[in-house]
């Protein structure tokens, strides 16, 4: 399978093993948030490597250090509701205080397609570095409209998270936005008649929340 440059599947001992907790239909709500935020952190961690860095002094108690920060403030996560809620307690202990946008976008159970019901992001796009999170990147129609909609308010600096992702939603999404990185934990098999990915862990929101 050809894998796009903006695409990058993250293979890391710990999040091979929690991906097969996360997997297993035997794993309860509680332990699959606990794992969710767990391979967030992971996932996160190597999706944040390359944030632009500010150079600054602070004073040790010693003498004074010439350090590297990162503009926190002007980070934004962006989890697409509901299930990527869970993905934002992972990131939100990596980053504390970046900022928080939500986007409530979900899929018409006939048509597939995304429907927006919810949009709220922080001003002044341009400056700000979007991190939009999503655990499932199926057909990718989503994560496409939340791109298109933050590209829309001026933004240019985004990256992606899904714990797990179809080839569909990969060539789809990455045909889209050649500009914009995915990061995720694995890329499955194919996606079935409806629109699950294969073999990956069922409804995200339901086994969250206790929906099913
Ligand atoms: N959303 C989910 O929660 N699971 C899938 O397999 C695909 C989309």
């Amino acid at each position: 399978m050809n894998i796009p440059d903006n695409f990058q599947v993250i293979d890391h001992a710990l999040i091979h093993h929690k991906l097969g907790l996360i997997r297993d239909k035997n794993t309860g709500s509680k332990e699959f948030r606990e794992l969710v935020t767990e391979a967030t952190m992971l996932l996160g961690y190597e999706a944040t490597k390359d944030l632009s860095l500010k150079d600054a002094e602070v004073q040790t108690p010693i003498t004074t250090a010439q350090v590297k920060t990162v503009e926190v403030a002007d980070i934004v996560l962006v989890p697409i509701m509901r299930a990527g809620l869970s993905m934002a307690e992972g990131m939100l202990k990596l980053i504390p205080n970046a900022r928080v946008g939500c986007v409530g976008m979900e899929r018409d159970h006939e048509t597939h397609q995304p429907v927006d019901y919810y949009f709220k992001i922080p001003n002044q796009a341009q400056k700000r570095t979007f991190i939009v999170l999503d655990p499932m990147l199926a057909t990718g129609g989503t994560i496409i409209a939340t791109v298109d909609r933050l590209k829309d308010l001026g933004a240019d600096k985004i990256l992606c998270v899904c714990i797990i992702s179809a080839p569909e939603g990969m060539e789809a999404f990455c045909e889209q936005h050649q500009d914009v990185k995915v990061y995720t934990g694995a890329l499955d098999d194919h996606l079935n008649s409806s629109k699950y990915i294969v073999p990956g862990l069922g409804d995200a929101g339901d086994r969250l929340y206790g929906t099913d």
